[in-house]
């Protein structure tokens, strides 16, 4: 059986995969606030850190993969900390662990608000991997009323690392694929206020268009992360798949 850090796994999206491996027979380390394996707050330093070493000893220093599913949507700065840094910190820090499987498998959830506006300056500084700076920069945004454009700023930015660092020694070097799944939306507690609001559900709809078979249930996309991180995907790297509902397709055209 193979051992899977899962973040994220107390609801939605992370949830689902961790249902899924489980059933399969997999051991699945769940990371997250609570109600989970390693109770960890991945929007701080100190929380990713711990976060780490709980799960490196749970797994006996040896991971089959990893899935930062963990992440927030609202217009304050925790965006960029816990769905870039968060995500990050937690693939870099489990690393080493995934080098020394058989197998290894990496993948993050990303997000189709990647194509959306984003802040340059909090891009930059992600991508630099500054986090103070990333986040004095997130902080002016969000005084400046524009705190809508940080959950986009973040999921781009998972983006272009993931893109970064694919090819590397540390990463296709060592074996292990590192992929994202895009979603449009998804029903999952995360998006439960938009269908409680009618004016939001119908902006979202501009934003997230879905011609094919509407909003998403979790399973569908946890179904893709195992796919992602199963052993049969041995070439499939630094790809950001959106599994939307054709939402990606509608927005962006085929010409670049
Ligand atoms: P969710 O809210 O159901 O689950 C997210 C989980 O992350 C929760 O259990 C939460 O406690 C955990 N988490 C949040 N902050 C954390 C922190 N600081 N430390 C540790 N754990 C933390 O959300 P959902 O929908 O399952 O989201 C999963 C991923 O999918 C997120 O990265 C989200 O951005 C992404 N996504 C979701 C979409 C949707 O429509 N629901 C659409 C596109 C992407």
């Amino acid at each position: 059986a193979r051992t899977i850090a899962v973040s994220g796994s107390a609801s939605g999206i992370g949830k689902a995969l961790t249902g899924l491996l489980r059933e399969q027979g997999d051991t699945v380390i769940g990371i997250d606030l609570r109600g989970a394996d390693v109770c960890a707050d991945l929007s701080v330093p100190e929380g990713r850190a711990g976060a780490v070493a709980e799960t490196l000893e749970k797994a006996g220093g040896r991971l089959d993969a990893v899935v930062a599913c963990a992440g927030v949507s609202d217009f304050t700065i925790m965006p960029v900390k816990v769905n870039f840094f968060g995500a990050v910190g937690l693939l870099e820090g489990l690393r080493p662990a995934l080098a020394a499987a058989q197998a290894p498998r990496a993948a993050v959830v990303g997000s189709i608000s990647g194509t959306h506006p984003v802040d340059d300056d909090v891009v930059r500084a992600c991508l630099e991997l500054d986090e103070p700076a990333a986040i004095a920069a997130a902080t002016k945004v969000e005084e400046s009323g524009f705190g809508g454009r940080l959950y986009p700023s973040s999921k781009s930015a998972l983006a272009q690392w993931l893109r970064r660092v694919c090819t590397t020694p540390e990463w296709a070097g060592a074996g292990i694929p590192l992929n994202a799944i895009a979603p449009g939306v998804v029903k999952t507690p995360m998006s439960a206020p938009l269908f409680e609001d009618e004016g939001m559900l119908q902006i979202m709809k501009e934003a997230v268009p879905m011609p094919l078979n509407g909003f998403a249930e979790a399973e569908v996309i946890a179904e893709a992360l195992r796919w992602l991180i199963s052993p049969v995907n041995t070439h499939m790297t630094g790809q950001i798949i959106y599994v939307d509902g054709g939402a990606e397709a509608t927005l962006r055209d085929a010409s670049h």
